[in-house]
């Protein structure tokens, strides 16, 4: 076992023990994946499927993740995949800030033992812990720069499975991870007065430890 498996293994023991975490009716859904991957995907919460089976997007938003996941070349096992709250919330409904306030240190350690090149945030949820004045219609796609890591908002594969149109979008958005990856792309920084774009061969080393989160 790896270090970063080891420290994984030990942050869930540790959110399974809290008893002050909220939902604790609830299955405990930890992050799985590989934790030396280039890419994190951030869902909101685990639903029905995702309790049942204690793992992550393993129901039809699931499914329609690990295709996207594929059509880009990739494979499910090679990316890491958690949400920002890590039970599911009666009837499915939204997360309640003080909720995703509660799991923010968890995330936030979780993030840093895999150190991820790039966030994938799934979802205005998601997308707003980490952009908290983005808006998912007009930044989905984009790729900015938060403390010294990469956040791609996309839209939550669940809403995707409502609308074709939102499918498509998010099938055009997701074709952009390998470049951004690769530092092919430029990144934004969010909403600056200066909106400066940093270019790829300014990017600071996006695998350094975020001083943010
Ligand atoms: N939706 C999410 O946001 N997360 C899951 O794990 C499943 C569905």
């Amino acid at each position: 076992m790896t270090d970063k498996e080891k420290s994984l293994r030990d942050l869930k023991q540790e959110t399974e023990e809290d008893a002050s975490l909220p939902l604790r009716e609830s299955n405990l859904v930890f992050g799985e994946g590989d934790p030396n991957c280039k890419a994190m995907f951030i869902g909101e919460g685990p639903g029905y499927h995702e309790d049942k089976l204690k793992r992550p997007f393993v129901g039809r938003a699931g499914q329609l993740l690990d295709e996207l996941i594929l059509r880009i070349g990739w494979k499910r096992k090679d990316v890491y995949i958690t949400n920002i709250i890590k039970r599911r919330p009666p009837e499915n409904r939204d997360p309640l800030p003080e909720e995703i306030a509660a799991y923010a240190p968890y995330l936030t350690r979780e993030i840093e033992i895999v150190n991820p090149p790039v966030i994938a945030a799934l979802g205005r949820f998601a997308m707003n812990y980490f952009l908290p004045d983005a808006k998912i219609s007009r930044d989905q796609g984009k790729a900015f720069l938060v403390g010294e890591r990469v956040v791609v908002p996309l839209f939550h594969p669940a809403a995707a499975l409502r609308s074709t149109g939102v499918l498509e979008e998010l099938k055009k958005s997701f074709s952009k991870l390998p470049d951004i990856i690769s530092g092919r792309t430029s990144v934004e920084k969010p909403f600056s007065s200066e909106s400066v774009s940093v270019k790829p061969e300014k990017r600071t080393n996006p695998v350094k430890q975020s001083k943010l989160f």
